[in-house]
């Protein structure tokens, strides 16, 4: 389900873009943050391709970690610190067609549906229907973040 990334995974590959993970912080390109749970990491949330105050997120876990709410729970965390501290003024989002479980994530965290593209998925190998999404941030008060 992650079309930029291969599965079965390539280790060398995971190792290499967790190492450029600082550097892309410093420089106000990403922000990455484990989903850790009884002190094992279960899942990573993030907001990546930051430019002109707009980026784009993303959400994975473990299989056994599924079902429990913790994609939504770590995806409004990061939306409310996209707003707060980052002053980012919008989110995208997609996921592929058969993700249903993602794309009630977005909608529940108040994204809204843009189109369908065809994008090319490296897991797959193959060109798959994509869904976007994108959600405003701009002006967004706290306590309305809150209760979604
Ligand atoms: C997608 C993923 C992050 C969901 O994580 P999760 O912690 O289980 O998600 P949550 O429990 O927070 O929410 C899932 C929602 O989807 C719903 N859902 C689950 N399966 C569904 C399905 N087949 N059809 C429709 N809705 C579904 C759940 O009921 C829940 O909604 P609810 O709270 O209204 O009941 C997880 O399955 C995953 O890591 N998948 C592989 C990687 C991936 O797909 N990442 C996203 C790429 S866009």
């Amino acid at each position: 389900m992650l079309r930029l990334v291969p599965f079965p995974p390539d280790i060398g590959e995971i190792r290499q873009w967790f190492a450029g993970h600082a550097g892309e912080r410093e420089t106000g390109r990403a922000v990455r943050f484990a989903m850790v749970r009884d002190g094992r990491m279960i899942g990573l949330v993030d907001i990546d391709t930051i430019a002109e105050r707009v980026g784009t997120l993303g959400y994975w876990l473990d299989r056994a970690a599924w079902g429990h709410g913790y994609a939504t729970e770590a995806a409004q965390a990061v939306i409310r610190l996209a707003a707060d501290e980052l002053h980012l003024v919008q989110l995208k989002a997609g996921h592929a067609e058969d993700n249903p479980a993602s794309g009630r994530i977005l909608t529940k965290l108040g994204f809204r549906f843009l189109d369908t593209v065809q994008r090319f998925s490296r897991p797959r190998n193959a060109t798959i229907w994509q869904r976007r999404y994108r959600r405003t941030l701009r002006d967004e008060p706290r306590a309305r973040l809150a209760e979604q």
